[in-house]
């Protein structure tokens, strides 16, 4: 059901969970102060209780509130960055956070995002926790009907269009002296090179470090259809691919685009897995043949997740 800004507002602060639109993926929001509305948003996603939210902020100044001391590089960061997609986990006072949103990490995470709406509505309501707006598991949600299809159409939406990005924030953490990708994103590693003089690292899959956290062990962003991303489509089988690209006859194109726009790409990806599912399509074909670097570095990254059936 969609509601207005001020219809939002009302029901976040009287302990509601609303479905808030961001310039990255669809929210689950509640109120930060509302323990019981978290509590609703581990429930209704399915979300396992080790797996920590962002806390999202009308302004960055407002982590003061929560963080004693701030990681070198921090103010650089936030600056050049918010309001934006990007995510920073950072050592906050324990007793400011509770411990279901941090999944009992001393730390939290923090994200401004910059879609007009959800800031008018963060400047109302205070700090808002929204993981994705999507069972879990399942791919993100980019627009209103993803939001409606995954939790009933009396579910309570903000409408704030189609995602700008369609990929969710880049989420960077200060380690061992220096700061890491530790969920690649919407904004490519070397975007953060010009204020920090390095592109930082992104943190190694779980076979080669201890995660950060453990929900980066969960099963993400996947379809039921089954994702062949290796070999050579069959003939009329469905293909998630390009739109300058020929494919074998009869094979159905799902079109990400053109292989040289990973923006329009990232835009179209969680719309074209929804779709997978709606039409009851059992396997799917991806094209994996793109860049190597970029914002093409996160489609390779969620497309590997989404078809891993475990
Ligand atoms: O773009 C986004 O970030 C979207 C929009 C709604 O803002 N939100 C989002 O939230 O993607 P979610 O819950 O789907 O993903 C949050 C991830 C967790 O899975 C975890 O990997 C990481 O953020 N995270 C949160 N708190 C953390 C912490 N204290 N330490 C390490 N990672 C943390
Ligand atoms: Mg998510």
């Amino acid at each position: 059901m969609r509601i207005s800004l001020q219809d939002a507002s009302e029901l976040l602060s009287g302990g509601q969970v609303v479905g808030v639109p961001t310039e990255t993926v669809y929210g689950l929001a509640a109120s930060l102060s509302h323990p019981e509305a978290i509590k609703r948003v581990f429930s209704l996603k399915g979300r396992p209780a080790k797996n920590p939210l962002i806390i999202h902020l009308a302004e960055a100044r407002e982590i003061l509130d929560f963080v004693d001391t701030l990681p070198p590089g921090y103010a650089d960061l936030a600056e050049a960055f918010w309001p934006g997609p990007m995510t920073l986990v950072l050592p906050v006072r324990l007793e400011k956070v509770s411990e279901i949103v941090r999944a009992q990490l001393p730390t939290a995470a923090f994200r401004v995002p910059a879609h007009p709406i959800t800031n008018n509505l963060l400047k109302l309501t205070g700090p808002l926790v929204m993981p994705s707006a999507n069972l879990s598991g399942k791919p993100s949600s980019t627009c209103c009907e993803h939001v409606e299809n995954d939790f009933g159409k009396a579910f309570p939406v903000l409408d704030g269009g189609i995602c700008n990005k369609g990929l969710e924030s880049t989420i960077l953490f200060f380690q061992e002296n220096e700061w890491v990708v530790v969920r690649q994103g919407a904004l490519a590693p070397e975007h953060f090179s010009k204020v920090l003089g390095y592109v930082p690292k992104i943190q190694g899959s779980a076979s080669e470090t201890v995660p950060l956290c453990p929900g980066q062990l969960f099963r993400h962003y996947a379809p039921r259809a089954k994702l062949q991303l290796s070999g050579q489509p069959s003939e009329g089988t469905v293909v998630v691919g390009f739109s300058d690209r020929v494919y074998p006859s009869g094979c159905r194109v799902l079109s990400l685009g053109n292989s040289n726009d990973p923006e329009t790409a990232a835009h179209r990806l969680y719309s074209i897995l929804r779709q997978l599912d709606e039409e009851d399509v059992k396997t799917a074909w991806v094209d994996m043949e793109f860049g190597d670097e970029g914002v093409w570095l996160t489609l390779k990254e969620r497309l590997q997740k989404a078809a891993c059936s475990s």
